[in-house]
């Protein structure tokens, strides 16, 4: 069977609760398309606006981080159940910028990968090289290493459910994005391991997203390879861009 495509962005620490549901308006009529599943990570705060005003559309609500924790004293942070209360379905786990800003490591992402799926919150799992690690000829050792670890535990079952989000991380944010060659090789790649890991069904059914840069100029050929079931879209998602890419 094919695998839906899946189209999401990745707002970032951009829009405030008032731009965010004047984004949503803006693209409102442009998403619509019954063929690939739309999400908008969106701030934590954004959350609430955003997820009433998709209410009944075909466009979903996904978090862009979340506590490894149910409940408690972790001031600040926000747990799985209240995004899952407040209609939250996906959350990006393990993106770039937070393993280097926040020195999220792999052991801690395996802790929010399971707890993403004890919630039944589906999991946008991001991992990506550097560019020294791309010119050293490492690339697939490190994206192995990184889905190993952060895959610990994880039954078949919620692998074939999850998401993998392949991002270069010198092609995040750069303008300089992969070339649909070097994004497929890499989500071949992925899928080779989870083929490895699991079996070839779980290989099968796993949605691999590739993301760095990706606009309405390049969407339509880094889609067209066949290991490549998505896009995870940071700067062109917070404007109309977003829809063309939806719609490549
Ligand atoms: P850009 O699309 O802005 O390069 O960001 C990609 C990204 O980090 C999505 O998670």
């Amino acid at each position: 069977m094919a695998r839906r495509r899946i189209i999401a962005g990745n707002w970032k620490m951009n829009k405030t609760p008032s731009e965010a549901k004047e984004l949503v308006a803006l693209l409102a009529p442009l998403v619509k398309n019954d063929d690939v599943d739309v999400v908008y990570c969106v701030p934590a705060i954004d959350i609430v606006p955003v997820a009433e005003a998709v209410a009944g559309t075909n466009v979903m609500v996904g978090a862009e981080n979340m506590y490894i924790e149910d409940k408690g004293a972790f001031t600040g942070e926000i747990s799985p159940d209240m995004l899952v209360d407040a209609g939250v379905k996906f959350v990006i786990i393990g993106h770039s910028e937070r393993r280097e800003y926040f020195k999220e490591d792999d052991t801690f992402l395996n802790k929010k990968v399971l707890k993403a799926f004890e919630k039944g919150l589906t999991p946008i799992l991001c991992c990506g090289e550097t560019l020294e690690q791309r010119e050293a000829g490492v690339t697939l050792d490190w994206i192995r290493l990184q889905i190993k670890s952060d895959l610990q535990g994880v039954s078949a079952e919620q692998a074939a459910s999850m998401v993998i989000a392949y991002e270069p991380i010198w092609a995040i944010g750069t303008g300089r994005t992969a070339t649909s060659e070097q994004a497929e090789e890499v989500c071949k790649a992925i899928r080779e391991l989870i083929c490895e890991i699991y079996d070839e069904a779980t290989a099968e059914a796993i949605r691999i997203q590739y993301g760095g840069s990706m606009n309405a100029g390049n969407a339509a050929e880094l889609l067209s390879m066949p290991n490549i079931d998505g896009g995870l879209i940071g700067g062109a998602s917070l404007k109309a861009d977003f829809a063309q890419i939806v719609n490549a």
